[in-house]
């Protein structure tokens, strides 16, 4: 809770592109949520997580800065949300740390993305790969989040921040408030193009399995075309198809339409139809964002206020928290 409403937190580490299963798995459920007025929420750029995985700096730059771009451009409004960048507010880190030490080797040990990532990345297994989800906590604990909208691959994280939570209030009382998942309207999970039982990632070599959000129009029509579906030449919604499921799905999530009515609608379609329907869908709302996103890009003046003004109202929020921690751990104050 702050100032009397319900608080809510969640964000995206900033590393490469933002594809179309980010935007209608994630994004575009916190901007339905801008409609509730009772909930303050903040949007975090997570670019300290971005470098637990090697990056070149200007891409980590660029990547950053454009994800805060397309935060707003997909409607997210940074006067009435806090859109800030995590490695503006030192808190994070300093939190982080008082926390590794509140949290067990063999409960890090456990958490699958940490195995996943480590297999993939078996040259560059750092410490900051394994306590990531340390992170993650304090990011969530430092807003006193009530609710963190996560997908199915995070919701081990937002339990063992709630396990370090609980632990530290059991220690030294009421500090932290307990976070709860928040699941959204359409928490659409889309799938990879190219192979519809895996995932739609961000780190996929095939760039013809993922759309990204800044992708032309004729790149995604050619994508869908050459979407991978199956070989019965009939439309049905069923997990038996996962392709045909997949383009219905987003075609779903794109358009709020349900599965009932885009079948209507795509009654007698060939593959072929299909695909272009899904296609021109996604153009449809990928194409406005993309134009407030070029205008935005060209208002560095703009942008650097919401980057300035955000970071401090998120250090404001995220200070009182930390200060409170450090003084239940024992920590000398500042004399004034
Ligand atoms: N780990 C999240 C992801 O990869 C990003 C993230 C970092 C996050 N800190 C967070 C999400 C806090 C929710 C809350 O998607």
């Amino acid at each position: 809770m702050i100032d009397g409403k319900k608080t809510m937190l969640s964000g995206m580490q900033s590393t490469g592109i933002i594809t179309l299963g980010n935007y209608l798995g994630a994004l575009k459920n916190w901007v339905n949520l801008n409609e509730e007025e009772d909930i303050k929420c903040f949007y975090g750029i997570m670019d300290l997580h971005s470098i637990t995985v090697r990056q070149e700096p200007a891409n980590l730059r660029k990547s950053a800065r454009t994800l805060l771009l397309l935060y707003i451009a997909a409607g997210l409004d940074p006067e009435k949300n806090c859109i800030f960048f995590q490695s503006h507010v030192p808190a994070h880190p300093q939190l982080a740390w008082i926390l590794n030490c509140y949290t067990y080797m063999g409960e890090m040990n456990r958490m699958t993305q940490f195995k996943d990532k480590a297999a993939k990345h078996a040259d560059n297994i750092n410490t900051g790969l394994f306590t990531y989800p340390v992170l993650m906590a304090a990011d969530i604990l430092l807003y006193q989040a009530d609710y963190v909208p996560v997908g199915k691959d995070q919701m081990q994280h937002l339990e063992i921040t709630r396990d370090i939570a609980n632990r530290f209030n059991g220690i030294y009382g009421d500090v932290f408030t307990i976070p709860e998942a928040y699941i959204g309207k359409s928490g659409a999970r889309i799938m990879s193009l190219q192979d519809p039982t895996k995932k739609m990632s961000k780190s996929d070599e095939n760039p013809n399995a993922t759309i990204s959000l800044l992708d032309d129009k004729d790149t995604i029509m050619r994508k869908f075309k050459k979407a991978v579906t199956d070989s019965d030449g009939f439309i049905a919604y069923s997990d038996d198809k996962p392709g045909i499921k997949n383009l219905i799905d987003i075609y779903c999530a794109v358009t709020s339409k349900s599965v009932d009515e885009a079948l209507k609608e795509s009654d007698g379609m060939g593959y072929g139809q299909l695909k272009e329907m899904v296609g021109e869908a996604v153009v449809a709302e990928l194409v406005p964002l993309q134009e407030r996103f070029e205008a935005l890009s060209k208002d560095k003046e703009y942008i650097d206020k919401i980057i300035k003004e955000n970071a401090e109202q998120a250090s404001y929020y995220a200070n009182k928290t930390l200060r409170k921690v450090m003084k239940k751990v024992g920590f000398t104050e500042l004399p004034r």
